[in-house]
């Protein structure tokens, strides 16, 4: 059901592009209600929907029919925290989002997968970990940048999603007491997500009790702008085998950064080899 839930969501991204004539710099789309195509629970549907309202990165938002689906398009601009997360000393990747809709979808596959807790690092506007929370699961949200951690603030009052303003590299993880966490990495392997992950791979490993319970999830890229790895993966294939991890599954997802590309951006699940 995720798979279809993943490839209708991918259709109705090339359907939107083809049909939106707006000029915002940034725009999603998330269904209005429950339908075939999107068997979502209408609670859930309606947090989603309340996450991009009080997003002070949207300015303008519509209902739009999409294909067959009835969806509420948001716009928005994201240059002014873009700009402010370049400027970290030791960030490894600019803020750009994920879809609001691909990481529900990447949260309900941690979920089918068994992990319990969301860690989302690097986590810009706190996305990955307010949709965890929507599907009962714990979650913390690390982010380098104080203008994006004191916007996720504004949105812990929808649901609390546990902010951090960290370098994820740094942070003591030992202090969640995580037991069966996955990690998502907010990063391009290419754009500095390599150093990101490597970092925390490490802060895990000398956590004891957690050998072998994380899983982790890497954002791929297909493009052929970045030279390809040598062990594929979207650009993971070396640090997922230098790590003893092997690589479980794959789902392809809408992300603010692919919107004009016709690949989606591959979200890579690993786990202990
Ligand atoms: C590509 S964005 C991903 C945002 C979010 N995970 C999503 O998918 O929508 C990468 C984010 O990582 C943050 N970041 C970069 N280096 C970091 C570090 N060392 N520690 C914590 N956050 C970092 C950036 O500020 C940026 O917001």
């Amino acid at each position: 059901m995720i798979e279809e839930i993943a490839k209708n969501l991918v259709e109705l991204k090339k359907e939107f592009v083809r049909v939106y004539d707006g000029k915002s710099q940034i725009q999603e789309v998330i269904p209005k209600s429950k339908s075939d195509l999107f068997p979502i629970d209408e609670y859930h549907l309606e947090l989603l929907h309340e996450f991009a309202t009080k997003n002070p990165i949207y300015y303008n938002s519509f209902e739009k029919q999409i294909g067959t689906v009835n969806c509420i398009v948001y716009e928005g601009d994201i240059n002014k925290y873009w700009l402010n997360s370049i400027q970290q000393g030791s960030s490894k990747a600019p803020f750009s989002p994920t879809w609001i809709m691909s990481g529900y979808v990447g949260a309900l596959l941690a979920k089918e997968l068994g992990y319990t807790e969301i860690i989302d690092i690097g986590s810009g506007d706190g996305r990955i970990a307010f949709v965890a929370k929507i599907l009962d699961m714990e979650s913390y949200s690390i982010e380098i940048d104080d203008m994006l951690v004191d916007l996720q603030n504004l949105l812990t009052g929808i649901l609390d999603f546990h902010p951090y303003c960290s370098d994820a590299v740094t942070f003591d993880y030992a202090s969640l007491n995580l037991t069966r966490p996955a990690f998502f990495i907010g990063g391009l392997a290419q754009m500095g997500g390599i150093s990101l992950a490597s970092g925390v791979l490490k802060s895990i490993k000398s956590i004891s009790n957690l050998d072998g319970k994380t899983g982790w999830v890497f954002a791929g890229t297909l493009s052929k702008k970045y030279a390809p790895d040598a062990k594929n993966e979207a650009g993971w294939g070396t640090l997922i085998e230098d790590n003893n991890l092997k690589s479980v599954q794959s789902i392809s997802l809408p992300t603010a950064w692919t919107l004009h590309e016709s690949d989606e951006t591959p979200y890579i699940f690993a786990e202990s080899n």
